[in-house]
């Protein structure tokens, strides 16, 4: 019998796409079979972030959407819905960054949590700033 593939999950905004981004989502990947992200509502990055973000959440949709390793994209409406997001998409491994270890642990009931280290010096927020502050 052919093993289940095994399915990854992660989430983020995805907003300004930086290097940072396409790292976490390789490593995702290559943590099993198939990727799926759950890219922020806009209204949710509001919320989160207290900031509209540069790009509509149907841009970021498709700009990760149309990366090699992702295989499934669809867009995460509350924070608080991420059992429902696991369960939906049968996903075997959580992937966050480092910066919420910890936060998701009482996800291990029902899959992996991994904790992935961010890429050091990059950030929509820095690269926002930089942007703005040249003329
Ligand atoms: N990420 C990363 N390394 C970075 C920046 C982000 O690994 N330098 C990861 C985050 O840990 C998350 C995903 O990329 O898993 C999406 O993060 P997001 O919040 O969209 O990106 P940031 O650049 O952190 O955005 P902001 O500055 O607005 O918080």
């Amino acid at each position: 019998m052919r093993p289940m593939p095994r399915t990854v999950i992660t989430f983020g905004t995805f907003d300004v796409f930086h290097v940072g981004h396409l790292r976490v989502l390789q490593r995702a990947a290559a943590l099993g079979d198939r990727l799926v992200v759950g890219v922020s509502a806009d209204a949710l990055n509001l919320r989160k972030k207290g900031r509209e973000p540069v790009f509509s959440q149907a841009e970021r949709l498709e700009i990760v959407a149309a990366l090699r390793m992702v295989d499934e994209v669809f867009v995460e409406e509350s924070l608080e819905l991420k059992r429902e997001y696991i369960e939906r998409y049968a996903a075997d491994v959580l992937v966050m960054g480092d910066d919420w270890r910890g936060r998701f642990d009482e996800f291990r009931e029902i899959c992996e949590v991994v904790y992935l280290p961010r890429t050091p010096a990059i950030s929509t927020t820095a690269l926002i700033e930089k942007i703005s502050a040249t003329d």
